[in-house]
């Protein structure tokens, strides 16, 4: 069989209007937009209106990315929703979003990773479209944490965002898409980032719900160096599988977690911190929407483009980590870095 690409031919975000700043939080609890923006890179995040829901929000980012693509939603393959923080326990949100995109009878899953949610998806949509399976996906990241921190614990809150972000990967005979990947689990970390209850282990009660044991609880100083840890070594197993070095990385799109994280990162992968792709102070970090909104983010600025090579690389829940290398589309024009500082465009065009 001849090989199959997966070329990213669509994307599209979407980030409810309401802003909450820093400064809205410290009339809330005991912060400081100083503190937030010293300890995290953050300045603002977007919070969902009432009448939205993780479902509203993914189908939204959804139909801008189809848009782009030119892809009916009926022509789809499958549907892929990573995300945690789903409408209900059950049914699945991805059935939600499948039935609100008029995608009939296109299968449809969660993926519930935390915020490795969205390369864990994108890694597997590439299987289907490799394999010879399928030939149009539709990888949503999305998360509605909002309604999963508790709003008086400033430990949490003053971190997390809201947001939708989408792809759509189709079946392509020009080199490129995911070009290597790595994956990984450490539950021995579990209680590091847990909504006690929230599931089946602890069910919510009259008790549980008084301590606030259904939101997210964080051991963010563990959290902190598992991240540093890990990122750099997920990044070299991705670049090794993809036969390539740092050099040959444009820009590096880390989880939109905290700034000191990706800075840490940053000296461990011995890469300046112009080539990392930064959007934290934005929208602060909305788990699995974080890469995805970034990437459409740097789309738009013009900070990225289609054809650059990409380090996607995120760390989360679980514990868990992942990494890819991601070339969106064919190479047509490529951009050369020499010493980690970016050339001017090459002029010359490469044939698609
Ligand atoms: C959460 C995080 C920003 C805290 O920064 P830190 O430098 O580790 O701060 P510490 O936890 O050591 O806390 C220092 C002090 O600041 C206080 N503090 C915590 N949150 C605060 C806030 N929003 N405003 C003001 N003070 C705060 C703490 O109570 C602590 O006070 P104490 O020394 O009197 O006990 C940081 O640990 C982090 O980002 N971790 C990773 C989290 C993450 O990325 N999670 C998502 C994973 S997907």
């Amino acid at each position: 069989m001849e090989k199959r690409y997966g070329r990213i031919t669509g994307w599209g975000a979407y980030v409810p209007e309401k802003v909450l700043t820093n400064h809205d939080l410290e009339k809330m609890v005991d912060t400081s937009h100083d503190w937030i923006v010293q300890r995290t890179g953050i300045h603002q995040r977007h919070i969902a209106g009432p009448d939205e829901t993780n479902a509203t929000m993914s189908t939204e980012a959804a139909r801008r990315a189809l848009a782009k693509a030119n892809l009916d939603a009926t022509e789809l393959d499958l549907i892929i929703v990573a995300t945690t923080t789903g409408d209900y326990i059950t049914p699945a949100v991805s059935s939600q979003v499948q039935h609100m995109l008029g995608a009939t009878d296109v299968p449809a899953f969660v993926l519930a990773n935390g915020c490795t949610g969205f390369l864990y998806a994108l890694t597997t949509a590439q299987q289907f479209i490799s394999g010879g399976v399928y030939k149009n996906i539709l990888i949503i990241g999305s998360e509605l944490l909002s309604r999963y921190v508790d709003w008086t614990d400033r430990n949490t809150c003053v971190l997390f965002g809201d947001a939708a972000g989408a792809f759509v990967m189709q079946a392509s005979n020009e080199p490129c898409g995911v070009y290597g990947f790595d994956m990984g689990s450490d539950g021995s970390g579990s209680e590091n980032i847990i909504a006690p209850a929230m599931g089946s282990a602890e069910p919510v009660n009259a008790t549980t719900f008084a301590e606030g044991r259904q939101f997210i609880r964080m051991n963010g100083r563990e959290v902190f160096k598992f991240a540093t840890r890990i990122l750099g070594r997920t990044s070299q197993r991705s670049l090794d599988q993809a036969g390539m070095s740092f050099n040959d990385i444009d820009c590096i799109v880390p989880h939109q977690a905290n700034l000191r994280i990706i800075q840490a990162a940053a000296k461990v992968m011995d890469v300046p911190m112009e080539r990392f792709l930064v959007k934290v102070h934005k929208y602060a970090n909305t788990s699995a929407a974080s890469i995805p909104v970034a990437i459409c983010d740097g789309l738009e600025s013009g900070e990225i483009s289609l054809d650059d090579r990409l380090l996607l690389v995120s760390f989360g829940s679980g514990l868990t980590w992942a990494s890819a290398v991601l070339q969106m589309a064919p190479t047509r024009q490529r951009q050369v870095y020499t010493n980690g500082t970016k050339a001017p465009v090459v002029a010359e065009l490469v044939a698609a």
